[in-house]
Formats: structure tokens, sequence, C-alpha cells
């Protein structure tokens, strides 16, 4: 008996498991991968009646239509028609404070009345007030609360996130949480990657030695990389917090530990923090609500991924990042969550989405971009999730719609429907 040709992309193929019947989003590039600007930006390669297969926790093959059947199904197959629901990958959440104990339910009225937020910072409270509260909680609560989190996120589609220290200040204590975080991620159901924020705050012993603290935190840097305990550092660049000289050797120290670096930057007003992170060669450049036009224009030269932090315009009351400057710029526009209890308690990568368009003006394309590939590359892992490539990490998404633009039109609806994380269904 004679056998039908196969197409080339299916034959030989096992996989061990099969979505098919969906409205696929793809997010693969169209030539080499980089961040996606320009027309790219809001380009989510459908493909209709589209299937994805996977084998060990990787993408095999997508496809449409019934090629499909060419692919051999190992015993045990989880194989689904998902009946034209959207199946893409799993969302990235590259920018969240996850280790914390305590709410800030006070500070978060007061301003609401009025209060700002860099004022009770410099009173003694804001970000400080979440460092009591962390340093008095137990690891075991901490490593409690931080497991509780990231399930959390990965419920709501979250197959890989970005964890920062930075409640400690100290950089022993910021040591502790580092440590904790990767007891996190060590039992974690979805892909952690953890960062050091190393320049938070300045705590109050230090008095106005910034230089000094600085210092010590370059100190920490060779227990991190000994112990692999981050894979990034990150510092909070703002008026009367830290400046960019004041950054400039720690940024320099992680570079050469072989550390990447991120930086919140231009968040409440602009200090040339996005410039500086673009020619420090940063990983992301995050919140850059007050970013300069230069700032746009070095960080496009760079492509240096913009993340977006609309939760925590939101919930701070201030001006949200214009996603069309970026757009308009060709900067590469990522979006998170920026979870953490003073200025974002948003929970999940959704909510980020809806937010980034009705805040921010991103298209709900441009928001799903940002939410995975580009977010993807912000945390350095753009080869490896973010989009349906045969390769990458089966980090997939079945969503109970067949419009992926219903992210960000019901807000707050429960649409994320079922969620693989390297292949292996998140409960
Ligand atoms: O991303 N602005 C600096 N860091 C956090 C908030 C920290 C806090 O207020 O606890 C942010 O907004
Ligand atoms: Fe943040």
């Amino acid at each position: 008996m004679t056998q039908a040709p196969r197409p080339a992309g299916a034959r030989g193929l096992e996989a061990d498991l099969l979505l098919r019947g969906a409205r696929l989003l793809t997010l693969a590039p169209l030539k080499e991968e980089r961040p996606r600007v320009g027309p790219a930006a809001g380009d989510v390669g459908v493909l209709a009646d589209g299937w994805v297969a996977a084998r060990d926790g990787a993408i095999v093959a997508t496809g449409h239509g019934n090629t499909y059947r060419l692919i051999e199904l190992v015993e045990g197959v989880i194989d689904r028609d998902v009946l034209g629901r959207v199946v893409m990958p799993g969302f990235v959440d590259p920018h969240t404070h996850l280790c914390y104990a305590g709410e800030r339910w006070e500070e978060f009225a007061t301003r609401r009345s009025g209060a700002d937020y860099l004022a009770v910072l410099a009173a003694g409270g804001g970000i400080h007030a979440t460092v009591r509260a962390t340093r008095e909680a137990s690891d075991e609560m901490l490593l409690a609360l931080l497991q509780r989190r990231i399930g959390d996120a990965a419920e709501l589609g979250t197959t890989t996130i970005e964890v920062k220290s930075g409640y400690g200040l100290e950089p022993a204590e910021e040591l502790r949480q580092l440590r904790l975080i990767a007891g996190a991620r060590a039992v974690a159901p979805i892909d952690v990657a953890v960062t050091y924020l190393a320049a938070h705050a300045l705590p109050a012993a230090y008095g106005d030695a910034r230089g000094r603290f600085i210092k010590e935190t370059i100190a920490a840097l060779g227990t991190i990389v000994g112990e692999k305990l981050a894979e990034a550092v990150d510092a909070f660049v703002e008026k009367g917090v830290f400046d960019v000289d004041d950054v400039r050797p720690l940024f320099n120290a992680a570079k050469k530990a072989g550390l990447a670096v991120t930086m919140h930057a231009d968040q409440l007003n602009d200090v040339g923090a996005a410039g500086f992170a673009a020619r420090a060669h940063a990983r992301s450049a995050d919140h850059v609500a007050h970013a300069s036009a230069e700032g746009l224009r070095a960080l496009a030269r760079s492509e240096t991924p913009a993340v977006l932090l609309p939760g925590s315009a939101f919930f701070v009351g201030y001006a949200p990042p214009d996603a069309r400057r970026f757009i308009a710029a060709r900067v590469p526009v990522a979006l998170a969550t920026d979870h953490n209890p003073g200025t974002s308690p948003v929970e999940g990568m959704p909510t980020a989405i809806a937010l980034g368009v009705t805040l921010c003006g991103l298209t709900p394309h441009e928001a799903i971009v940002g939410a995975t590939i580009n977010a993807a590359h912000a945390l350095g892992r753009g080869g490896r999730t973010g989009a349906l490539v045969a390769g990458r990490r089966a980090d997939l998404l079945i969503l109970d719609t067949d419009d992926e633009r219903e992210l960000a039109y019901r807000m707050g609806a429960p649409l994320v429907g079922e969620v693989y994380a390297s292949g292996k269904r998140v409960a």
C-alpha cells in the first residue's frame, strides 16, 4: 500500500500533548526572533483551525487543518479538540515583587485622599513599612506566601514569572529573601526568573550615605553569583530614591559578574533613567511612565523592551504610560502586573492586559504581544517561551473564548480555561 505524501512539518514526529481545532495564536516571528516593534507589535500570528503538538515539555510542531494526523501519539497522550477556542502561549509576567508580608491598607486609603507616594516613602512608610513586616515574618510564613502567590499567578495563565527581592534592603536580609525565592522556585509548577532588587530604598540607618549602601550591595554580588540566587539586578531610580550616578557602579559590577540589569525607571518623574537603561544594555526598562522622548529613542535604538506597569498607575493614581508614544517610537512594549503590596495589588496577567488597553492605549493584540513574546524578551527568554514555535517550552493556554480580544474587554472574567507549563497541566 502506498502512503499519501506527508507534509514535512509533521513527518516522524511524536507527541504526548496535542491541542487541535483551535484558534491558534502562535506569536511566531516572521523572520528571526527579535522583540516585536512596528507592524509586528500587534501581530499575534493567527492560525485558524490550528493545532500544536508537544513532547517531553517542548513544542514539536504547529499546523492547521488535519495535518496533525501524521503525528504519532504516544501512549497516555493528552489529545484534545478544543472546539474553536483560543490556544496561545502562556503569559510571561516580567516584573513582580512577590516576596513580602503584610498589606498596606492604611497607605492605600490615605493615598487615595491625596497623600503623595514619595512623601510617604520619605517619611519612613511605604516600602519601609513592607520591609518591617517582611523582616518580622518567619521563613516558613514567607515561603508559604510566595508559593501561594506563584500558584495564583499560574492559575491565571502565567507560565513564566519574574520574582524580585527588595523588601529586605540591607544585603543580609535581601539574601534571606533570595534564598526563600530559590526555595519556591525549586518546587514551582512554572518557570521563575529571580531578580535581586538591590537598591529599592535607602535604609534609615544609612542616613544619606547612598555610596556606602551601594558598595554593600555590590559586595553581596559574589554570594549571589556563587549560590546562583539571581539572574538580574534591579534598582529604583527615582527622584529622592536613587539616581543614575548612585546606581552606575552597581550595574557595572553586576554586568561584570555576569548578571543582567533592569530598572524601575522614570516611574513618577523623568530622571533620565530610560536613556541610562538603554545605554547600560539593560534587559528591560520598567514603568517608564515619565520617560522623555530622548529616553524612548535610546530604548528603540538598543531594542530594550519597555515594561509597562499600568496596575501601579491605576492604584497610585498617576498618569499611566502612554503606550502610543512607545509604539510610535518603535520601542518594544511588554506588560507586567508589578504585583506588590504598595503600588499594584494586581493579580494575574489578564488584568494587566485589560489595563494596558484601557489605560495605556495598547490595542488588544499589542497587549497580548506585550504579555507573551515581548515579555519573554524582557526576561532574556525570547528564544525559550512566549511563542508557539518548535523547540520552545510547551507553555500553553486554552482560553474559554474564541476571541482573544475578550481578555482586554471582559475585565476580570475567568477566561483562562487550562494552563500547561512545560507540557504539564497546571492544577
Ligand atoms: O514597582 N516603585 C518602586 N517599587 C514598587 C513599589 C514598591 C512598594 O511601594 O512597595 C513599584 O511600584
Ligand atoms: Fe516594581
